[in-house]
């Protein structure tokens, strides 16, 4: 009896400060295996008288079943700590702070759009966009532009179906803002536009700023100083020269195109303004009464002014950016230098 027990009691306290799974499997072998200690003790009954061999038996089957499961328990343990050590090895805290992560910045266009959107909205426009698949009757028809009109052809305008386009200016927003909202109505639509055209001064995309001004009391020299006015205040250059061409556009009569003077080469004649000193920024001019009688506004009584100005232009010009696809080639060594630190 004695004897048994001290030997539980020192497989026992053997197992549990085995750490590693292998080397409990070899302290089983050497209790229960088929040389083991307790195994060697059950052969050797068959020489005991039968009375005491079956009191010694049941002792000695009772200590083998106390191993057995202190063996069960310690395996389980040892599971429990290999699972809990690699969750530990693995453990992520998702809510530290990334290494190295480098700070983005504003597209030089996106920042030119919002000095363009602040500057407007301080002399009291509002801001809107509008849809890029554009009908042909909006981008077209509803501007006085007729069915054999240039600018239709294919050449200019990518056609989606016969009666969809890529929109080809901001325009068609002007005949959309008007039939939603009441007069007086002073906006300005930024947006994407396209065009089937591509140089050094033409990207198939580029961005255009349309404006609308309509009211009692407009005129066409409230247009000259308003778009003067902007010039100088975008460039923060109070002598901006700056001129206007008498031109055409179905939609506007009269109608004009605005020049200020090359700021890259200073009006001495580079490659961006095609060695003209002057780089046009926009078409503008006075909206045509075919535009307002479909949309029952009285052309006796209510005036419009209205521009739309290319915004690369702009940017280029104020960030001295001599090739407009520069800003589409998505080169970080090129975007970087807008980041704002
Ligand atoms: N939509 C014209 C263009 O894209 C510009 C313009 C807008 C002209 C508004 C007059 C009035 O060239």
């Amino acid at each position: 009896m004695q004897d048994l027990q001290s030997i539980q009691d020192e497989a026992l306290a053997l197992f549990s400060t085995i750490e590693q799974p292998a080397a409990l499997e070899d302290a089983k072998a050497r209790y229960l295996g088929k040389s083991g200690i307790l195994t060697e003790r059950l052969r050797a009954l068959g020489q005991l008288p039968v009375e005491q061999r079956k009191l010694l038996g049941a002792q000695i089957n009772g200590t083998k079943q106390a191993l057995e499961q202190a063996l069960v328990q310690r395996r389980e343990q040892l599971a429990q700590d290999q699972m809990t050590r690699e969750l530990r090895a693995q453990a992520l805290d998702v809510t530290l702070p990334g290494r190295g992560v480098l700070r983005g910045g504003l597209h030089p266009v996106t920042l030119t759009l919002q000095r363009i959107e602040a500057l407007f909205r301080s002399v009291g426009f509002d801001v809107t966009d509008g849809p890029e698949i554009e009908t042909d009757a909006y981008n077209f028809t509803a501007l006085n532009i007729p069915d054999d009109h240039p600018a239709r052809a294919m050449h200019d305008t990518f056609y989606l179906d016969p009666a969809h386009v890529l929109r080809t200016h901001t325009s068609p927003m002007q005949v959309r803002y008007l039939q939603a909202h009441a007069l007086p109505v002073k906006v300005i639509v930024p947006g994407r536009v396209y065009r089937c055209d591509s140089d050094m001064t033409h990207t198939p995309m580029f961005h255009q700023v349309e404006g609308l001004w309509v009211d009692e009391t407009v005129t066409f020299s409230a247009l000259k100083g308003l778009l003067v006015d902007f010039m100088r205040c975008f460039f923060e250059q109070d002598s901006l020269k700056a001129r206007f061409r008498s031109s055409f556009f179905p939609f506007t009569e009269p109608s004009a195109e605005m020049d200020i003077g090359c700021v890259i080469c200073q009006g001495q004649g580079c490659r961006v303004c095609s060695h003209t000193g002057w780089l046009e920024v926009l078409g503008c001019g006075m909206v045509h009464p075919n535009v307002f009688t479909p949309l029952g506004i009285d052309s006796e009584r209510h005036v419009g002014l209205a521009f739309g100005l290319g915004v690369e232009r702009l940017a280029m010009l104020r960030y001295g950016v001599n090739d407009l696809r520069l800003f589409f080639d998505n080169d970080l060594n090129f975007l970087r230098q807008f980041a704002t630190r």
